[in-house]
């Protein structure tokens, strides 16, 4: 025992927050040592189920025919419809609008009907391609603009944020400009597609591994499907392999069929769709039309704007409600509109129902705050960069968002000015423009965009988290919260904040399986609120075991609470110190309880959607990225030559972590802003269902250049856990500078008279035509 202590107690890391600590999985990730769910040991018994889908994206299902299924090889059993026992339903909503199997109406390609169990996974896959349906089909509706035509059918409520007379400042405005852009959707392409291991136990006990960034919410819906009580379901995660929004509520559905399907054979079953079905079955992110209109003057000062932010949402509500509103929410992105209206038409189509996606909607807002800037300096013949400046918030009367909250922390200047000074923009631009003019086919473009980006879940129930701490006799920890890992480092984070709490290293605490089990009722880890909100929580957790170990301490050794200090490494209890260990041991022989629960709620936040006014956000996040690039003009080729960045962390809890985040974030931004294209034909069908035909960015395409600061010494003037800023999601649309910089160059060809208005993605396709229509804009106006 003592040789034990003495071990564990090797070099105490002094203050572990702040440090660039490593993923606490690093090694394990790159040594394939990290368990994810397929390579956990399969438990004896265990059957793979399949899911058989509709080849149909509209309709409705006349027949289906399982018999080739039911007697293939190897098949144990068929799951349809009939063989839930409790609702057929996973809808995220109250609206009760997404079955786990459709008996009848049909609404998009890939809707699952049935799902076959067999012996192994091969055979269970072989068999769901025996059955045999008939449908009635109908005309799908794809797209918006399909929707639109046919009435505009909403998944869910609209929003509309106003502030000041839009119509009178429109009118009044020296100069107007109308306009629309089209922003395409992403597929998450998680490395590790959507899995979920089910074990029953006794009674109706079921275990669920689920890579779910929300195993209370798969809790809750096991439990919904299989009519029993969300005590008899616990959901363990202990990481997936990437997340991104995409295991938000679409890890529902395999939890479901796997639980369902463990239930009817009492065997454990697992259930892991393959790439292309994982595709063409699940949500992704919203493609949005934004339709604007823009008052301003001669000085580029934004006067008003109106626009209209509408959404392919897919075939049920899902998250689409907030992820329309939080796009209106980002309208402004850094920029005060003297007067605006922001309105949201999240509209039904027969496609998969869109979802969470890093950035949530916010993304697609400031998209689109950035076209209106862009709009502005190409009608005012003004410099974009001064046009963005000219219309940041400001002092008061110039700081209410279009949700009327007052923006209290604005660095939005302080930032851009600084990175335009470390990364030399203008003499960069010039010399860029200078370049181009002896360069007819190579044309180079620049950009410097900022980010304000909101932290809070703005459904302001979910911004709760609880944690559970155990310390043990020989000074070890074991921590639990309700965050779940997915590669952005949230466990060493929390980790970090419990070895400081009390004075350990970071190697005597165990971070374990997230689990419903440990802590209940647990939000989604989204919103990038995960270190805020668990961070916090476990924090609490570890207060409440100092103070029990401070008041036995007091007692024990007669000094007053003001002579303990938890010392890096140490504790010193009046004159003299001891080990962390050495107390707990002793508080533990006193019969001291050395174990605790802990909880956090945000304050200050409230928020009325009636309304459209409140303050959803505890914080704004900021950053900003300049992007230069290189088109060829002849194939619509392009390469991102260099990009610098620098961003706001608050004070970083770890910076290595934190910079992971900002470079993972801007290049998965970057594959949504360029290459990443999603494809459906005329009858509904993805086409673009794995790496041959969707591109995600891979390392050829990363900026050749790659500078990423995090801003210095700028604490969070909230006090959250250690004045740190959240970074999971922010650092996605910085990207949004690469999308400027490729209209920069593509601008260059009409001598920057025309806006360009490239759409996103800006594939080399949409480079070339916005080119090509470019030249013709100029030869129309030559004299
Ligand atoms: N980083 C990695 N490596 N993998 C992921 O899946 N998800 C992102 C971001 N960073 C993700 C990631 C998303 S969508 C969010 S909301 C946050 O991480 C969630 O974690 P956090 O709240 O702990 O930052
Ligand atoms: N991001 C932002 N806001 C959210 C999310 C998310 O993933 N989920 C719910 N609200």
């Amino acid at each position: 025992m003592a040789d034990a202590r003495k071990r564990l107690e090797t070099e105490a890391v002094a203050g572990p927050l702040g440090r660039a600590s490593n993923h606490d999985s690093a090694a394990k990730h790159v040594a394939g040592e990290a368990l994810y769910i397929d390579d956990i040991a399969e438990p004896a018994g265990l059957a793979h189920a399949y899911l058989g889908l509709s080849e149909v994206a509209h309709g409705r299902l006349i027949s289906l025919d399982l018999a080739a299924v039911r007697t293939a090889p190897g098949v144990l059993t068929v799951l349809t419809a009939e063989d839930i026992p409790g609702a057929n339903d996973i809808s995220s909503t109250h609206r009760h609008d997404e079955p786990v199997f459709t008996t009848r109406n049909i609404l998009h390609h890939g809707q699952p009907l049935f799902a076959v169990i067999a012996e192994t996974r091969d055979l269970a896959r072989r068999a769901a391609g025996l059955a045999k349906a008939t449908y009635e089909e109908a005309t799908p509706l794809l797209d918006v603009a399909a929707a639109r035509a046919a009435g505009g059918e909403l998944v869910t409520d609209p929003l509309k944020l106003e502030r000041g007379d839009v119509a009178g400042a429109l009118a009044a405005s020296p100069r107007r400009l109308k306009g629309a852009m089209e922003i395409g959707g992403q597929d998450h392409f998680y490395l590790e597609s959507q899995i979920a291991l089910a074990i029953p136990g006794e009674d109706e006990d079921m275990l669920v591994l689920s890579s779910t960034q929300h195993p209370s919410e798969v809790q809750h819906m096991v439990a919904q499907v299989l009519g029993v009580g969300s005590h008899a379901v616990t959901v363990e995660v202990r990481r997936m392999g990437g997340g991104f929004g995409g295991k938000e509520t679409q890890a529902n559905l395999f939890a479901c069929v796997a639980a369902l399907a463990a239930r009817k054979l009492k065997r454990p079953v697992k259930l892991r769709p393959d790439r292309d079905d994982d595709m063409v079955i699940t949500g992704k992110r919203h493609d949005f039309v934004v339709d604007y209109e823009i008052g301003f003057d001669d000085e580029g000062h934004i006067h008003a704007v109106d626009a209209v932010y509408a959404a392919r949402c897919g075939w049920n509500a899902d998250l689409s409600g907030p992820v329309t509103d939080r796009a209106l929410f980002h309208m402004d992105n850094c920029y005060f509109y003297p007067a605006v209206r922001g309105r949201s038409q999240p509209l039904r189509t027969h496609t998969v129902s869109n979802t969470a996606f890093r950035g949530f909607g916010g993304p697609q807002g400031m998209v689109g705050a950035e076209r209106f800037i862009e709009e502005v300096a190409f009608a005012t013949g003004l410099d974009p960069l001064e046009i963005r400046r000219r219309n940041l918030y400001g002092a008061i009367g110039r700081d209410i968002t279009p949700y009327h909250q007052q923006v209290e922390d604005n660095i939005a200047g302080e930032v851009i000015a600084e990175l335009e000074r470390r990364c030399d923009y203008r003499a960069r631009q010039t010399a860029i423009r200078e370049a181009n003019r002896k360069s007819p086919v190579i044309r180079r473009g620049i950009a410097l965009t900022p980010v304000k980006f909101g932290i809070s879940f703005t459904a302001t129930w979910y911004n709760q988290a609880g944690a559970l701490v155990h310390v043990y006799t020989d000074g070890t920890v074991a921590l639990n919260h309700g965050g779940t890992e997915m590669g952005q480092g949230l466990h060493v984070k929390v980790a970090q904040v419990v070895a400081q709490a009390f004075g350990i290293g970071l190697d005597r605490i165990k971070i374990t399986a997230t689990t419903t089990g440990k802590v209940p009722n647990t939000s989604a880890t989204a919103a990038s609120s995960g270190s805020d909100l668990n961070g916090m929580a476990a924090l609490d957790a570890c207060e409440t075991i100092k103070a029990r170990l401070i008041a036995f301490a007091s007692k024990r050794w007669e000094v007053s609470a003001e002579e303990i200090a938890f010392l890096p490494g140490r504790i010193r209890i009046g004159t003299q110190e001891m080990s962390f260990a050495e107390l707990v041991a002793a508080a533990y022989m006193a019969r001291v309880q050395l174990s605790a629960t802990g909880f956090y709620a945000t304050p200050k936040i409230h928020w009325d959607r009636k309304a459209g006014r409140g303050h959803p956000f505890y914080y704004f996040a900021y950053g900003a990225a300049a992007a230069e690039v290189a088109i060829d003009t002849l194939t619509g080729e392009y390469k991102v030559e260099r990009v610098d960045i620098l961003h706001d962390c608050g004070t970083s809890l770890n910076p290595a972590i934190d910079k992971g985040q900002i470079e993972g974030g801007f290049v998965q931004g970057m594959g949504w802003l360029t290459t990443e294209e999603l494809w459906w034909d005329d009858r509904g069908q993805l086409k673009t269902h794995a790496p041959s035909t969707y591109k995600i960015p891979v390392a050829s395409d990363r900026p050749r250049i790659f500078n990423v600061d995090l801003l210095e010494k700028a604490p969070n003037r909230e006090p959250t856990i250690h004045r740190s800023k959240a970074v999971g999601e922010p650092p996605l649309m910085l990207a949004i500078s690469v999308l400027h910089a490729l209209s920069d160059a593509v601008a260059s060809v009409g001598d920057h008279r025309f806006c360009p208005r490239l759409d996103a993605p800006a594939t080399p396709e949409r480079i070339l035509d916005a080119v090509d229509r470019m030249r013709e804009q100029a030869r129309g106006a030559a004299p």
